[in-house]
């Protein structure tokens, strides 16, 4: 097994493609044909747009290439949106020289009677042209590769399956609603993966780590199908520092090998040992340390008592109720420092509520504590609205516009349209957009609201529809120029000495990764600037993950008031409430969500021997 942890999935895509490339040209050399099995999702985007720059750019041909899809889901045209052949088309095929007649893609639309004996053919036809050369995986949630979801066997064919509920979760946001997910697909079998010449499983992001670690550490079973590539000759595993955080090299690297004893990795063990023997840190002891694995500390730093004072100390210092710097006082031993005075304040949130949700303690605290706030939202956030929601906003014009005089034909026609493209009955990608204009208007309104309520000035609320996300059709764009350049643009205009940005890489969706791509990149851009040696960049989890209490390097105590404050501010995005459009495993609402999170956070630091706080928000900072 071959293990590559990227930096991001940008990285990791480019090793791929080029492995790609080299395979496509080897047997160009030999005069063969290269046998590709594809994937779709997001894991493989980026894969596929350095395969095309190639092509365009450096003038790979995929004339001798043959390519097997793993899936289709079951009757979707193929001309639908959601459909996996568009999905191929869009990204791939209709920007290459591949011949047609080589592109295999299961077909969605056979008839029931039909599908097994396709089925049949299709894994025939693979073995007919000499079985797959390499072929490219995502992973699901739920362990699934192809649609093999758990359950499948590591001999199975390509065949007609029923998608688990929580790939249809994950699939609502192409569909505009999870009742719209097909309930099946015909899937490549994993008898035809493990077949494969050559594999390689991405998986980018945090909302995989979990079944990342289970996958490729946990026992070989049917309940992970992904768990039966560790039995593959040649599999290669390529994966981002998010989704790789599970692994037991990645978390507790210590009890794997030898590693270099600095005070942060000190800090991130002793609360794992903390955790591990349910002690507050105070009271560990030489034999807490040398029983589970931290032997090598002890002899480094000689007692247990010295490393305990150390790590206490350094925990203790990461809490603070002056998040913008505390001014006038000392702030050798604070995560931020006193002056200037106050702070000109930038906080990034991906989707129109991250900000409340993840930093809304923080966040009043800023506005309370006299400094020039400003919230720039990054994407519109419009795939998340439900329809009804939607529908009522759209009511609402239409009786307005009634009531006053104005003309209601436009907003009547729009909702007849969108009805039907609900219905099947029209595929136009303009209304699509449409709709996603008025959902992102809703969005935009609650944002809007909730910045007033925390009393951020109007001025300083920033929308900045990222171009990235805003393409009206299921296809994401991936971070292009003219993102990055809006981001600098917006950055140098403010001049932060604070930048706040959503730093969990991932939400389910990707786009908090690529939204903290985007920031990066601005960085970067603006580091000649003057202004920005003066600025420190504090990066927040999203609603779906906190920091590790290990990594925390400021931790802003909420009291029970604010808290209140905070769940208000959320309350403020009403299309988010009483349930949320895309829940993954976890029905809580994201008030909800916060507020546990931010109580276990403060029982977390409580537990090591702190305070005892209500609740807490935890910052890690990026150095750029
Ligand atoms: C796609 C496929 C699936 C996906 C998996 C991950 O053809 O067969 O197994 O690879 O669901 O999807 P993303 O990449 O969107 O997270």
């Amino acid at each position: 097994m071959k293990l590559n942890i990227y930096e991001n999935a940008m990285e990791g895509a480019i090793v791929i493609a080029r492995r790609i490339a080299s395979l496509i040209k080897q047997k160009q050399k030999e005069d063969k044909m290269a046998i590709l099995g594809l994937a779709t999702g997001s894991s493989p985007i980026e894969v596929y747009n350095e395969l095309v720059r190639l092509h365009k750019e450096e003038g790979l041909s995929f004339k001798n290439v043959v390519s097997f899809n793993l899936d289709e889901y079951y009757q979707l045209k193929p001309e639908a949106l959601q459909s996996y052949h568009k999905f191929m088309d869009d990204y791939l095929f209709n920007h290459i020289d591949i011949d047609r007649a080589n592109v295999f893609v299961p077909d969605g639309l056979v008839p029931v009677k039909e599908v097994e004996a396709y089925c049949k053919e299709y894994d025939h036809l693979i073995e007919e042209k000499g079985g797959i050369d390499l072929q490219l995986l995502g992973i699901g949630r739920t362990g699934h590769i192809g649609f093999n979801e758990p359950g499948s066997t590591i001999d199975s064919a390509t065949r007609l399956v029923t998608l688990d509920k929580i790939t249809r979760m994950d699939a609502a946001k192409d569909f505009y609603s999870q009742y719209r997910v097909p309930k099946q697909a015909i899937t490549m079998g994993i008898n035809a993966i493990m077949h494969a010449k050559e594999v390689y499983l991405m998986a980018w992001g945090i909302g995989k780590a979990e079944i990342v670690q289970k996958a490729l550490e946990g026992s070989i079973s049917q309940l992970v199908p992904a768990s039966f590539l560790q039995r593959h000759p040649n599999i290669n595993y390529a994966l981002d520092a998010a989704a790789a955080s599970e692994l037991a090299s990645v978390k507790t690297p210590w009890l794997v090998g030898p590693v270099k004893w600095d005070k942060k990795q000190m800090k991130k063990a002793v609360v794992w040992l903390c955790h591990k023997v349910n002690k507050p840190v105070l009271k560990l002891t030489n034999e807490d340390y040398a029983e589970n694995g931290m032997n090598e500390l002890l002899t480094e730093q000689g007692s247990a008592y010295d490393i305990n004072i150390n790590v206490f100390n350094q925990l203790q210092h990461t809490i603070t109720g002056w998040p913008g710097g505390k001014p006038s006082s000392d702030d050798s031993q604070r995560p931020e420092r006193n002056s200037p005075y106050p702070k000109r304040v930038l906080i990034f949130s991906p989707h129109p509520d991250d900000d409340v949700i993840s930093m809304g303690g923080t966040l009043l605290r800023l506005v309370d504590q006299g400094h020039d706030v400003h919230v720039a939202y990054q994407v519109s956030g419009n795939l998340a609205v439900f329809d009804d929601y939607a529908f009522s906003y759209l009511d609402l014009s239409i009786d307005l516009n009634n009531k006053f005089g104005d003309t209601s034909e436009n907003l009547a026609e729009l909702k007849s349209n969108i009805l039907k493209l609900m219905d099947g009955e029209l595929i136009d990608e303009k209304i699509v957009a449409q709709y996603r204009i008025l959902k992102g208007l809703i969005r935009r309104n609650e944002a809007k609201t909730a910045c007033r309520y925390c009393r951020v000035k109007d001025e300083n609320v920033h929308f900045m529809d990222l171009p990235f996300y805003e393409t009206g059709t299921i296809k994401k764009k991936t971070l292009g120029e003219k993102d990055i350049q809006l981001t600098a643009d917006l950055i140098n205009r403010i001049k932060p000495h604070q930048l706040f940005v959503a730093g969990d890489l991932s939400d389910p969706h990707g786009t908090h990764r690529v939204c903290f791509e985007a920031v990066k990149k601005a960085l970067k851009k603006l580091k000649k600037e003057s202004w920005s040696k003066d600025c420190r960049v504090w990066m927040y989890r999203g609603a779906w993950q906190e920091w590790e209490t290990g990594e925390i390097e400021m931790a802003v105590p909420i009291s029970p008031e604010e808290l209140l404050r905070k769940r208000k501010a959320i309350f403020k995005h009403q299309s988010q409430k009483d349930g949320v459009l895309f829940p993954g495993d976890d029905s809580r609402e994201f008030w909800q969500r916060a507020e546990d999170r931010n109580r276990t956070t403060a029982k977390a630091y409580d537990k090591l021997g702190m305070a005892e706080y209500e609740a807490m928000e935890a910052f890690v900072e990026y150095k750029f």
